[in-house]
């Protein structure tokens, strides 16, 4: 395990890593397992990778969970992922005050069922009385990049007729504002396992100026020295934002 602390200010993590947690069928599938099995499995490593990112110093990790997309599953798997859902929310009420984790979601929570968003809305509570300064986790949920862009642009739309906002006063931070990310620094890192290269509709307003990490390793199979080596690349990289150095 590579040393971390804001403290000594030495090798400190990004603030901010985003991670598309892919391959949990594949891993399922490859064991023989229903995939179901490996959205468990897939659970577990979000545990033991928070945990992680809180104890070196990460203050936002943002997780793919469930995309706008991901509907077209089979019912079965998309009951069992809710179901997950479900039973992390449930312990993270028990849990989240006493480890300091603030808990957010990122996505459309309409079409969520009822007793899920009930959950979302106590941990948002408890988020509340949580200081600023703890680790927070950002849970997408029937989360698109486009349709947070398209709510973000409804909102706005809707603010200008009520006269409260006039169009040209848009800008990037105005935008940003209304987006399900509001408040909080875009990610500098983003990382994706399971041997994609692609988005898949994550966070497209947020990454823009992300480092990207692939890996084959499979979300199930992801863990603490795979996070620091997707922290190492991340350091090497040259960040330049358009400009020269
Ligand atoms: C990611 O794993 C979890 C969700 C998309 C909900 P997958 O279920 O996409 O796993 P693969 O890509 O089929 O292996
Ligand atoms: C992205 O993975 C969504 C999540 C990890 C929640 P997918 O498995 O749905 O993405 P594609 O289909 O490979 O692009
Ligand atoms: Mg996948």
């Amino acid at each position: 395990m590579a040393e971390y602390g804001n403290e000594t200010g030495r090798l400190a993590p990004p603030r901010h890593i985003a991670i598309i947690m892919d391959g949990n069928g594949r891993w399922a599938t490859k064991r023989g397992l229903p995939r179901t099995a490996g959205h468990k499995a897939g659970a577990e490593t979000f545990r033991k990778i928070a945990t992680y990112c809180k104890d070196i110093g990460v203050k936002y990790l943002t997780v793919y969970a469930f995309s706008t997309e991901n509907w077209k599953r089979s019912e079965t798997e998309v009951s069992a992922i809710m179901a997950l859902l479900k039973k992390y929310l449930l312990e993270a009420v028990d849990t989240m005050e006493r480890d300091h984790i603030r808990l957010h979601f990122f996505g459309d929570m309409t079409p969520i069922a009822p007793e899920l968003r009930a959950l979302a809305r106590e941990t948002d509570e408890i988020t509340e009385h949580l200081s600023r300064d703890d680790f927070q986790a950002n849970v997408c949920l029937n989360y698109g990049g486009r349709d947070e862009i398209l709510r973000a642009a409804r909102r706005f739309a809707a603010d200008c007729a009520a006269g409260q906002r006039r169009p040209g006063d848009l800008d990037e931070a105005a935008f940003s504002g209304y987006l399900d990310s509001a408040g909080i620094p875009d990610p500098e890192l983003v990382i994706r396992p399971s041997g994609e290269q692609r988005l898949s509709n994550f966070l497209l307003w947020q990454s823009a100026y992300a480092e990207f990490y692939y890996t084959d390793t499979l979300w199930p199979d992801f863990n603490e020295a795979e996070l620091d080596k997707a922290i190492a690349a991340y350091r090497g990289r040259d960040r330049r934002f358009g400009g020269v150095k």
